[in-house]
C-alpha cells in the first residue's frame, strides 16, 4: 500500500502527527509550501493580520507547485495540518485551491488529520467541502488535540505561538498536542491500512472512531460553533477598511484583539457552564455523530 502525505506544518507537530500515523506504510511525504511566507513565532500584528482572510477563505498567495509524478499510484492521501481562527489554515486553503491539487485529488479517498488546540469543527465542515469541490471523498477524519482544559490551553499555546516557548513551566503543562498522543497516532496507520488492503474504505472512519480517532469535547464545541458565526462579522468588518496588509485596518484588528482576549478569558467560561446547566436539553448524541462522521 502506498500513501501520498501532504503536509503544512510551522513546529513540525502537524508533520510528526503524519509520520506517526504513517509509520508502516510506504508513505512519499509532499510538503505544502504556501509562496507567502508565514512567521514562526508570529508577532501580534501578523498573528491577526491573517485573521479575515483565513476566516473568509481568501489565501493571500498560492502554493509552491507540486510534483505528483510519484504519487500518481498512491492508494490513498494523507493531508495533515491544522486550525487557524477556526478554519483551515491559510496553506491548507492555497493548497486546496490550486487547480493541479484539484486535478490530482479528483477521484481519490482522502484521511485528513487535524493537530489543533481544541476547536476543529469548522475546519472540518470547510474541509468537506473543499474536498467535494475537488471531485475527491474524504474517507477519514482524525483529530489530535491539545488536553488541557479550555482556559489552561489558550495561555499555553499563546506562549507557544507569540514566544516559541512549548515546555511545560512550573505551573504550566507544555503546549500543543502531547508527545504522547502523537505516539499514540500510530495506531491509526494500521486501521487505513487495514481498510485500503481490503478496500471497505466506506467503513474507515467508523473504525478509526472506534480506536479514538476523535476526543469529543461537546461545550468547546459549543463555544466554536457560535465563534465562528461572530467571527464571519469581524472579517468582514476588517475587510472593509483594506485588503491583507493594508495598514488602514489596524485599528479593527486592534480591536479585535481585546474582543479575543475577553472572549477567550471571560466569555468562555461562562459559555461552558451555561452549557453544562443546560446539557440535558441539547442533542449532544445526534451532534456527535454528525460532526464526527466524514
Ligand atoms: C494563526 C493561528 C490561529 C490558530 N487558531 C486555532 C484555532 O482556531 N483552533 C485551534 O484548535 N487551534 C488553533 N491554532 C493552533 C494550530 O491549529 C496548531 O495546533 C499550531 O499552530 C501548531 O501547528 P503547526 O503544526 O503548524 O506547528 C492556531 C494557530 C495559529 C498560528
Amino acid at each position: 500500500m502506498k500513501a501520498a502525505v501532504f503536509y503544512y506544518s510551522q513546529s513540525g507537530q502537524a508533520l510528526k502527527a503524519a509520520e506517526s500515523i504513517c509509520g508502516s506504510m510506504s508513505a512519499v511525504y509532499k510538503e505544502i509550501t504556501p509562496q507567502h511566507n508565514y512567521p514562526f513565532p508570529w508577532s501580534r500584528k501578523e498573528f491577526f493580520q491573517v485573521f479575515p482572510e483565513t476566516r473568509l477563505g481568501i489565501p493571500p498567495s498560492g502554493i509552491e507547485p507540486l510534483d505528483f509524478s510519484d504519487i500518481a499510484d498512491a492508494d490513498i492521501v494523507i493531508i495533515s495540518g491544522q486550525s487557524w481562527f477556526l478554519s483551515p489554515s491559510l496553506p491548507l486553503q492555497s493548497f486546496f485551491s490550486d487547480e493541479k491539487v484539484k486535478e490530482y485529488l479528483k477521484g481519490r479517498n482522502i484521511v485528513f488529520v487535524n493537530s489543533c488546540r481544541n476547536m476543529w469543527l469548522m475546519t472540518s465542515r470547510k474541509v468537506k467541502e473543499y474536498i467535494k469541490q475537488a471531485g475527491a471523498k474524504l474517507a477519514g477524519h482524525i483529530v489530535l488535540q491539545d488536553r488541557a482544559s479550555n482556559l489552561v490551553s489558550a495561555v499555553t499555546i499563546i506562549r507557544w505561538l507569540m514566544k516559541g516557548k512549548k515546555e511545560a513551566t512550573r505551573i504550566l503543562p507544555a503546549a500543543g498536542v502531547s508527545e504522547e498522543d502523537i505516539r499514540g497516532a500510530s495506531r491509526f496507520g494500521s486501521v487505513i491500512e487495514n481498510a485500503v488492503g481490503e478496500g471497505k474504505l466506506s467503513g474507515l472512519q467508523a473504525a478509526l472512531l472506534e480506536k479514538g480517532a476523535i476526543s469529543y469535547k461537546p461545550s468547546v464545541l459549543t463555544i466554536e460553533k457560535t465563534g465562528h458565526r461572530i467571527f464571519g462579522f469581524w472579517a468582514k468588518f476588517i475587510r472593509k477598511k483594506g485588503d491583507y496588509g493594508d495598514r488602514k485596518r489596524q485599528g479593527r484588528l486592534t480591536l479585535f484583539y481585546w474582543y479575543l482576549l475577553f472572549v477567550l478569558f471571560a466569555l468562555s467560561p461562562l459559555v461552558q457552564l451555561f452549557f453544562w446547566i443546560t446539557y440535558p436539553l441539547r442533542r449532544v448524541k445526534q451532534n456527535r455523530e454528525i460532526d464526527c462522521n466524514v
